[in-house]
C-alpha cells in the first residue's frame, strides 16, 4: 500500500470499526488508535458514564478536541464512534490526512451486535430496534457523505472485512 494518509474507520454502531481497525493495523504494521478510548483515558470515566454524569453534548465537546488532536499524528488507523460524523467539522478534519472507510452492516445484524454489550448508552432503552431505525435513518446520509468508500461487515468476520479493506487500500 502507496498511502501515507491516515486510515479513517467510520460507521454505526456495531458495524465492527474496533475489531477490524485492530487487524488492519497490525496488517499494515500501524498503531491503532481508538477515539472513544481516548476519550475515556481523559475523562477517567466510562463512555455511559460520560453521557450520565455529563451529557451527550458534553461529551461530543470532548470527543471533538481529541479528534482534532489525532489529525497531527501519522499514519494511523483509528476507530472512531458512530456519530463522530454528527459535526462536519470533525469530518472536514479527517479529511485533511485520512482515507475514510465506512464499514455498514445490516439493521438486523447491528441490532444482533449491539445486544452483546452495554456500554453504549444511546441504545440502552426498550425499543432498541426503534431507535437503531432512527438513527441510522439520519446518520446514513451523513456516513455516505463523509466516505471515501464502503465496506459492507454484514455476513463476514472482522478478519475478512480487513481483508475486503486492504484490496481497496492497495488501489491508492
Ligand atoms: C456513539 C457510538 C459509540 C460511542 C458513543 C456514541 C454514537 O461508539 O462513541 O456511545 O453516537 O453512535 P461505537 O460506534 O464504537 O459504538
Amino acid at each position: 500500500m502507496k498511502t501515507n494518509q491516515n486510515i479513517i474507520l467510520i460507521g454505526f454502531m456495531g458495524t465492527g470499526k474496533t475489531a477490524v481497525g485492530k487487524l488492519l493495523a497490525r496488517k499494515l504494521h500501524r498503531r491503532f488508535i481508538e477515539l472513544d478510548r481516548l476519550i475515556e483515558k481523559r475523562e477517567k470515566k466510562s463512555i455511559p458514564q460520560i453521557f450520565s454524569q455529563k451529557g451527550e453534548a458534553y461529551f461530543r465537546k470532548v470527543e471533538r478536541k481529541l479528534l482534532r488532536n489525532t489529525t497531527s499524528m501519522k499514519k494511523i488507523v483509528l476507530a472512531t464512534g458512530g456519530g463522530m460524523v454528527l459535526n462536519p467539522l470533525n469530518v472536514r478534519d479527517l479529511k485533511k490526512n485520512g482515507i475514510l472507510v465506512c464499514l455498514t452492516a445490516s439493521l438486523g445484524e447491528i441490532a444482533r451486535r449491539t445486544s452483546l454489550n452495554r456500554n453504549r448508552p444511546l441504545l440502552q432503552n426498550k425499543n432498541r430496534f426503534q431507535t437503531i431505525k432512527k438513527l441510522l435513518k439520519f446518520r446514513r446520509p451523513l456516513y455516505r457523505k463523509a466516505a471515501d468508500f464502503f465496506v459492507n461487515s454484514s455476513d463476514k468476520n472482522a478478519r475478512q472485512t480487513a481483508a475486503l479493506i486492504m484490496n481497496r487500500l492497495e488501489k491508492k
